[in-house]
């Protein structure tokens, strides 16, 4: 395994979490509150994606935001009205919390016009990245606090100054809901493999392995041109996957493979299993959420 940079030393400062889809597959919460925003436990989803970001060592971040999205700039601004409220009622712990939230990092916006694919609001940050590697971070991915991926993908940007791309298992009949990539073993480094192709989507007959990407990505600054060149795909979406294919062409892309601790919110069994798998991790709840599984398992029979 490709050793993670000791958080600070890396160059890699600059982080793009893209967060402006419509979150179809999660209506009707999604109708007037961005997906991104709907709350795991006591915190917005995008909290824990930029809190993930810090913890390695980003301290520069652009949110690709849309219609509809106020909501999360409000976020991670101050609220001095809250604040003052929370001062005048001693509730320290809380005001903390919230002062904290508005200095964790240098937040930016950028608005996508229209949600024309993950690819197009990826190329939408071009400007702001400018000549840097960066990050990408899908706003509706979460991982689990323990996570060291994004560490591991920012060292193999270090180690071989390249773009890597998070990969995961699946079970083949699954794989048609992702972007699939055809791998090959790097001698030297066993969680890593050099990516030789990416398919989007393919039916499991055809699909080049059982690895599928998932929503984290280093990026050189090289794929902004190839992301010029990829054409609108289905429904006119710019796929970022198009984009990886083209850049591999040009230049090793690796694949940082992991198996644990990963949730697409945007999904309802992940959202739920999101939901529940924190709480009983959590210092100030796990205990008694516990207990009340344990106790409502054996209630309804379950397992
Ligand atoms: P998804 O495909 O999961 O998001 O994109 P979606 O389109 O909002 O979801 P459904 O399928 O309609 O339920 C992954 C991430 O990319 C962002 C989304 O906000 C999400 O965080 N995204 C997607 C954009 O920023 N712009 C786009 O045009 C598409």
């Amino acid at each position: 395994m490709t050793p993670a940079t000791p958080p600070g030393t890396s160059t890699v400062k600059k982080a793009v979490i893209p967060a402006a889809g419509l979150g179809t597959r999660f209506l009707p919460a999604t109708k007037a509150q961005p997906k991104e925003m709907l709350p795991i436990i006591d915190r917005p989803a995008i909290q824990y994606v930029v809190e993930e970001a810090v913890r390695a060592g980003i301290d520069d971040i652009l949110i690709i935001t849309g219609r509809g999205k106020r909501s999360l700039e409000d976020h991670f601004d101050r609220n001095f009205e809250l604040e003052y409220f929370l001062a005048q009622k001693g509730k320290d712990d809380d005001l903390t919390e919230i002062r904290d939230l508005a200095e964790m990092a240098d937040i930016h916006y950028v608005r996508q016009g229209e949600p024309l694919g993950l690819g197009h609001a990826v190329g939408v940050a071009r400007k702001h990245v400018g000549d840097n590697p960066f990050v990408v971070m899908l706003g509706d991915d979460i991982m689990d606090e323990q996570s060291t991926v994004l560490d591991g993908m920012i060292g193999v940007y270090e180690q071989r100054g390249r773009s890597s791309v998070a990969l995961k298992e699946f079970p083949i009949e699954e794989i048609s809901s992702y972007g699939c990539a055809r791998p090959e073993p790097v001698d030297d480094d066993d969680g890593l493999v050099r990516i030789l192709d990416l398919v989007e989507k393919p039916r499991p007959e055809v699909a080049p392995s059982n690895l599928a990407v998932m929503g984290r990505y280093v990026f050189t600054p090289a794929i902004f041109d190839c992301l010029d060149r990829v054409a609108p795909g289905v429904g006119g979406e710019i796929q970022l996957t198009d984009a990886i294919a083209l850049l591999l062409a040009e230049e090793d892309v690796y694949g940082y493979v992991f198996d644990e601790g990963r949730y697409d919110i945007g999904q309802k069994l992940d959202y739920l299993r999101a939901t529940v798998e924190l709480a009983v991790d959590r210092d100030d709840l796990g205990a008694e959420f516990r207990a009340f599984l344990a106790e409502f398992v054996q209630r309804r029979g379950i397992g």
